[in-house]
């Protein structure tokens, strides 16, 4: 039985593999309507949620299986103090695999140990959203054909951002792969990241406050949120929230080839009117959302089509 807990979980082989089922999904939906029936999936958000736990209930129910789950800590017996291991050992009676959002780093790791059916990490704390790295890399797959030699632009929260941190983790393995951190002083990504994770695998990177200054170079602009909800203090984060704001006239300096992208919600740091440029892609990846994690609850189930 295997876990996700990490997009480093699966090899690059089998990331191929899985985004490549992620595009037969896209293409031959009718292929898979049937393939989970009388599966059920577990969806336990202890954190909010729009698009990990509808895209989460959206594939399965694409698959012909059924989900279950809580959205919100205080409408589950955690409320109540009890423990994720209790909960998990519990859900394994009820569901065949369960995808777990949690405040607390490692806590769906915990779940994992102690769990009978497979566990996804949806999204813990400051840490992981390997879900959403494999979104990602079926969007920039799909629409730029490849995974490697690329310019990727990572602004915005760099610290708190998980997205981010999955995100590096999983791409340093593709050849000739830079990246333009682009975050204010305060915001930059967490020191292991940058000594564990790119300076010791050599990675080509440089660091810059001022967006202006990468966006001729990229190939992707990955747009990301000031975490609020990690901050220690209000007053920091109203100081940083529109730190960045992209908007039409800075996309003038962009390739006409770039592709932007944000893992969502937004905020303010991409004006709505960047939405009709046919560069800004971050719908279409929420879509993409619901193909990958198709692709995800088979390869876990070990579903054969
Ligand atoms: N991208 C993402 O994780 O969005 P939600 O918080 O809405 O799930």
């Amino acid at each position: 039985m295997r876990h996700l807990m990490s997009p480093l979980d699966f090899s690059v082989e089998e990331l191929d593999d899985l985004l490549r089922l992620a595009n037969d999904i896209e293409k031959n939906p009718a292929k898979y309507a049937h393939t989970c029936e009388g599966k059920k999936l577990a969806t336990c958000f202890y954190e909010p949620s729009t698009r990990t736990r509808l895209s989460f209930e959206a594939a399965m129910l694409n698959l012909g299986g059924q989900v279950l789950g809580f959205s919100e800590a205080g409408s589950s017996s955690a409320a109540k103090g009890e423990s994720v291991s209790d909960t998990i050992r519990v859900i394994s009676s009820y569901a065949d695999i369960c995808a777990m959002r949690h405040p607390k780093e490692g806590a769906p790791l915990v779940a994992s140990m102690k769990s009978s059916i497979p566990v996804i990490n949806a999204g813990d704390g400051g840490h992981q959203h390997p879900t959403q790295t494999l979104t990602d890399l079926l969007t920039i797959y799909s629409l730029k054909g490849r995974l490697d030699h690329l310019t990727i632009g990572l602004c915005g929260d760099l610290k708190f951002g998980r997205t981010v941190h999955s995100l590096i983790h999983a791409l340093i393995r593709y050849p000739g792969i830079r990246f333009i951190l682009i975050s204010p002083e305060e915001l930059r990504i967490p020191s292991n990241l940058y000594d564990e994770v790119l300076l010791k695998n050599n990675i080509d990177f440089r660091e810059t406050v001022r967006l202006e200054d990468a966006l001729p170079e990229l190939d992707i602009l990955y747009m990301t949120r000031v975490q609020r909800e990690r901050f220690f203090n209000e007053e920091d984060y109203i100081r940083m929230k529109d730190f960045y704001i992209l908007n039409k006239e800075k996309m003038e300096l962009a390739p006409k080839d770039m592709l932007v992208l944000h893992p969502l919600p937004r905020v303010n740091e991409i004006s709505v009117e960047v939405d009709d440029d046919p560069r800004a892609v971050y719908f279409k990846q929420a879509q993409y959302g619901v193909y990958v994690r198709m692709a995800l609850i088979l390869t876990l189930l070990e579903v054969n089509v």
